[in-house]
């Protein structure tokens, strides 16, 4: 089954975001497979954001995910990355779709809420940097 990371950044976690934005999540019909509240180190930070490292807002970006903690997930189901995109909404809130999650809590790109892999490669490539194996759960859930 697909998987996919999705992470509320700090500016979320600290508006008290998590438990709304988890329900979305649920009531779609995903299936969250693992969840911590971790602060990034720089390492961490420059690592998953490897393929911005040459943008001009790079550093600011680095600065912002480190500046507190994150809530790291794993979700699972049937084509979980391209519609966590959708439920996430745009990169830029400016063009995020009302009723999406940065189109209804965000209004800066820098601190625009929350991260959701882009292609089943970068989820299993984010997923492996925030969990081990043992992190990810496995159990029935109901429909
Ligand atoms: P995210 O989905 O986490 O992936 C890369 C992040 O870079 C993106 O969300 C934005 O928060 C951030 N970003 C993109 N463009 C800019 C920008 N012009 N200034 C600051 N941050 C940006």
């Amino acid at each position: 089954m697909e998987r996919t990371y999705v992470m509320i950044k700090p500016d979320g976690v600290q508006r008290n975001l998590i438990g709304q934005i988890v329900s979305r999540f649920e009531q779609k019909g995903f299936k969250l497979v693992a969840g911590k509240l971790v602060t990034l180190s720089k390492e961490t930070a420059e690592t998953h954001y490897g393929e911005h490292r040459e943008k001009p807002f790079f550093n600011e970006l680095v600065t912002f995910i480190t500046s507190g903690p994150v809530f790291a997930m794993v979700w699972e189901g049937e084509q979980v990355v391209k519609i966590s995109r959708h439920l996430i909404g745009a990169t830029n809130p400016a063009e995020a779709t009302p009723g999406s999650i940065r189109g209804d809590y965000a209004i800066q790109v820098g601190m625009n809420v929350i991260h959701g892999s882009d292609s089943t490669e970068s989820a299993d490539r984010e997923i492996g940097i925030f969990f081990s194996e043992e992190e990810l759960s496995t159990y029935e859930k109901n429909t």
